[in-house]
């Protein structure tokens, strides 16, 4: 499972230089105040030395050595109040020279024992909702205020609907990358392709994987780019459109509203074809019939689209039209 590598590299990047930085911070306050108190100075001096002292200490043999670390424990914890009075003498908190990490329980370093700690997943996960291209949109669609009551004209709509909703739930919940599952969601416009999209866009993201979600035109330009425009000649080699073919699910939004050509429709079948090869999943969305797709589209595009693909279709009265009146 694999959230974004680049956000992966930069968060893992952020978390080391924000550790340095409260480290060097608490290294900054403690200095100031040995300038202004050198007694200060002289109790941590003498913690410091303890330090040294126990682990000669324990080298010192065996016998009596419980008696004479426990005597330096003791020296430790008098040293230790008495820096605390002192301190709180001086009107500063106890705690004042002590490293403060944003995170108490990893020490900013992202991880515990067991393996990630949660600040650095949701600093991934929010990661995730602007390196998705929808954080916008799923602030305003969610599977929540999916309201069935938009297709209740129609018992057959309604049913087909409240189909479709349970169908994409239960994708969300399952989705893994074991195995790829794919969908095509058909049908005239405003009736809620995109909202569940983003829905279950951010269902996913939040359990932890990497989601892209783009127009079919924008998916185009972006390889149009690599190819013509930059020194990739290869796009699986990086550059703009490496992210359709890497990340954990793709959503092509719109297909059938870009400009059709032979290097759009080689460019589909790429995508198309190596997700399928890798086992990584896809969603689709169009207005296009399956008679248009397969009109428009060369048939090695076709038979994938409608044999690989679960198609769902979408039919009711435009909810962009519903919501005006
Ligand atoms: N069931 C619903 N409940 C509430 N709002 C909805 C529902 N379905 C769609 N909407 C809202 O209606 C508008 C149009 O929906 P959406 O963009 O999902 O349609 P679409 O099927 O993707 O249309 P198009 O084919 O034109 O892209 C959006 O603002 C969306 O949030
Ligand atoms: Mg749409
Ligand atoms: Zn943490």
């Amino acid at each position: 499972m694999g959230y974004n590598k680049d956000n992966y590299r930069r968060i893992r990047d952020e978390y080391v230089n924000k550790a340095a930085l409260a480290r060097s911070r608490a290294e900054e306050r403690k200095n100031e105040l040995h300038i202004r108190f050198p007694e200060l100075r002289e109790i941590d001096d003498a913690l410091a030395q303890t330090g040294i002292r126990i682990m000669k200490a324990a080298v010192e043999g065996k016998k009596g050595l419980e008696d004479r670390i426990a005597a330096l424990r003791r020296e430790v914890e008098a040293l230790r109040g008495a820096r605390d009075d002192f301190l709180r003498m001086q009107g500063y908190p106890e705690d004042y020279t002590d490293i403060q990490y944003e995170c108490k329980k990893c020490c900013d370093t992202g991880f515990l024992e067991k393996g990630m700690c949660t600040c650095m997943k949701r600093a991934l996960i929010l990661a995730g909702y602007e390196s998705s291209g929808i954080s916008t949109l799923m602030q305003k669609q969610s599977f929540e205020n999916f309201n069935l009551d938009y297709y209740s004209k129609n018992d057959k709509y309604h049913a087909n609907m409240k189909f479709i909703l349970k169908t994409v739930r239960q994708y969300a919940k399952d989705f893994t990358t074991d195995k790829a599952r794919n969908m095509l969601f058909l049908g005239p416009t405003g009736l809620g392709k995109t909202h569940l999209s983003t829905s279950l866009a951010k269902v996913i993201i939040d359990r932890g994987y990497d989601v892209v979600y783009e127009s079919a035109q924008n998916i185009f330009s972006d390889f149009e780019y690599d190819r013509f425009k930059s020194g990739y000649s290869e796009d699986r080699s990086g550059g703009r459109a490496s992210k359709y073919l890497e990340c954990d699910l793709l959503i092509i939004d719109d297909l059938g509203t870009e400009l059709s050509n032979q290097f759009t429709i080689s460019c589909l079948y790429n995508i198309i074809n190596t997700r399928i090869n890798r086992e990584q999943s896809t969603i689709i969305s169009s207005n296009m019939t399956q008679n248009d797709l397969r009109e428009r589209y060369a048939d090695r595009i076709t038979s994938r689209l409608l044999g690989e693909f679960k198609v769902l279709f979408f039919m009711g009265e435009d909810i962009r039209a519903q919501k005006l009146r």
